[in-house]
């Protein structure tokens, strides 16, 4: 039977429902999005409230199912922002009370990593996870996801964010931003800023605002800064295969829709003499179809909570959580 999954970690409310396969039986999203500035934990919070009774029943129409058709409910427990994560876990657990379902928790990281993975056919492949508030290379080892490497201030998704919003755009940056650098084409100077397999962006924030302050033009610096900071990706991929020896890189989270990184990670896998696979944009950003799939994985290897267990996890990580799918 399928699975319902429930994600709220941040900026989107969003109700999937998957089968075996993966076959995303609907996906019903609805994305908070600040009328200035970036994001607020309690306002978020408040719009996933409004939006998730309704993107449930919407779940369960488009893909044309009852409750009791349902086999569990999952739900991400972690890493987010508190008030958003309460909200969603909310909703689960009354859906898994209401419905006598399993209530499943889905680490958000990982749910991000095994839709795409699944989607890839890859089994072991190397992962790199670029979203808002992440940015990892991942492997997995002895029933766990490994971090390689990963950034040491903040998420790729978040700094270009940050960059567009001081710049004059709106959330989320990192769309925007891949449209205005199509119009640039000088390529200009920003730290490059990689720590072994780690990286870091805080550095490029402030030299990004201050060649804007001197008048650089926007799709230049749009430009810049994704050919910089993609590069830099891509070269942390690149160590951790050459590492490896072997494998494939598979793509996840929300910056892996961008069109240039897919295209440097291709090219780099490619002289490798591997290759590299990215989900479609509705599989990478935030979806409650990840955490279905992830939850049908987990809840097939027997993983469940009770209610009164079921406490959000806000600073979880993706090497934390054990994967009995896996071993
Ligand atoms: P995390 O998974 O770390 O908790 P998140 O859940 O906030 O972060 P996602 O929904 O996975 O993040 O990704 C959102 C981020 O993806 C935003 O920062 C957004 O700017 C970025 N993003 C979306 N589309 C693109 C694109 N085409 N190019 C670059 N970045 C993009
Ligand atoms: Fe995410």
């Amino acid at each position: 039977m399928p699975v319902l999954g429930i994600e709220s970690t941040a900026h989107t409310a969003s109700v999937g429902i998957v089968a075996e396969g993966p076959e995303v039986l609907s996906n019903a999203s609805d994305m908070h999005r600040p009328k200035a500035g970036g994001i607020h934990p309690r306002e978020a919070a408040n719009h996933h409230v409004e939006v998730l009774p309704g993107l449930v029943r919407q779940a369960l129409d488009r893909a044309h199912l009852r409750p009791a058709e349902i086999e569990a409910v999952a739900f991400s427990q972690g890493p987010g922002l508190g008030p958003c994560l309460r909200a969603g876990a909310t909703v689960a657990r009354t859906l898994s009370l209401l419905w006598e379902r399993p209530l499943v928790p889905v680490n958000h990281c990982v749910a991000h990593v095994e839709i795409a993975r699944a989607l890839s056919g890859l089994d072991d492949a190397l992962l790199l996870y670029a979203s808002g508030g992440n940015t990892q290379v991942i492997a997995h080892g002895s029933g766990r996801y490994r971090v390689l490497g990963e950034t040491l201030d903040v998420g790729i998704g978040n700094f270009l964010d940050k960059l567009w919003i001081a710049l004059g755009g709106s959330f989320p940056g990192g769309p925007e931003i891949e449209r205005e650098a199509r119009q640039g084409s000088e390529l200009l100077p920003l730290p490059y800023s990689v720590h072994g397999m780690d990286v870091a962006f805080s550095g490029m924030l402030t030299a990004g605002l201050a060649l804007a302050a001197k008048g650089a033009a926007r799709p230049d610096l749009a430009y810049s800064v994704e050919v910089t900071a993609y590069g830099m990706l891509t070269e942390i991929a690149e160590r951790a295969l050459a590492h490896r020896g072997q494998g494939a890189v598979v793509l996840g989270g929300g910056v892996a829709c961008n069109g240039r990184l897919r295209e440097m990670v291709r090219a780099m896998a490619e002289a490798r003499g591997t290759s590299s696979f990215a989900p479609p944009a509705s599989l990478c950003v935030d979806n409650g179809a990840m955490i279905a799939w992830t939850g049908l994985l987990a809840h097939r290897a027997g993983l469940r909570i009770a209610v009164e267990d079921s406490a959000v996890l806000p600073r979880q990580r993706t090497d934390q959580v054990e994967l009995p799918w896996r071993s």
